[in-house]
């Protein structure tokens, strides 16, 4: 009884030994599964585009291989009609989520904000240079985020143009 103790402990050991073993090496047969690999920021390498031929064939990676061949557009992708139009886009894709559509500070996600995001037609807002607005948008408020490395300068830009259209509107 004793040795059929003594055998079961051992191969418990052993076991957990072997195991830790082959653990060592990862499936590049390195030691240590953490490497070094190298540093890459956003945006300081074009995304991977797709090969020609892979799924899938229309809509989505179509759309950014069809950018590549410019003249293969729609013209509506080409000629971003003005600023304004390209900021709208921009606005929707960064901001509307909490700031909302109609800039109201009531974005699906804003409305869990307590309180609400900035209004962004109120008179303090429009009262704002243009050049604080763009520092909101890249280096973040207390709650706002911070968009420096997520979005291009143009594209802040344009955001600021689309927020002046709509302050003027109302
Ligand atoms: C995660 C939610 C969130 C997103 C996304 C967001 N904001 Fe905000 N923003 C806020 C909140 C909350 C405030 C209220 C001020 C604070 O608490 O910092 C605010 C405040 C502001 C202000 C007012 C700054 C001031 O001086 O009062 C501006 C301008 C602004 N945001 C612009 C933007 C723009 C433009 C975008 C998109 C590029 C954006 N924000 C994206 C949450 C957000």
């Amino acid at each position: 009884m004793k040795r059929l103790l003594f055998m079961g402990a051992f191969l418990v050991i052993a076991g957990y030994g072997l195991y830790t073993a082959v653990n060592l090496y990862d499936k590049y047969m390195v030691v240590g599964r953490m490497r070094e690999t190298p540093l890459v920021r956003p945006h300081e390498r074009p995304l991977l585009i797709m090969e020609t031929g892979t799924v899938p064939i229309q809509g989505g990676d179509e759309m950014v291989r069809m950018a590549l061949k410019k003249d293969a557009l729609p013209e509506s992708m080409t000629t971003r009609k003005s600023l304004v139009e390209f900021g709208k886009l921009e606005y929707q894709a960064f901001c509307s989520h909490c700031h909302g559509n109609d800039l109201d500070g009531q974005g699906t996600v804003g409305q869990s904000f307590n309180p609400l995001p900035t209004d962004l037609t109120i008179p303090r807002v429009v009262q704002l240079s243009d050049a604080s607005i763009f520092a909101a948008i890249s280096y973040g408020t207390k709650r706002s985020p911070a968009l420096a490395s997520s979005m291009s300068v143009d594209s802040r830009n344009a955001v600021v143009r689309y927020i002046r259209s709509r302050q003027g509107a109302k």
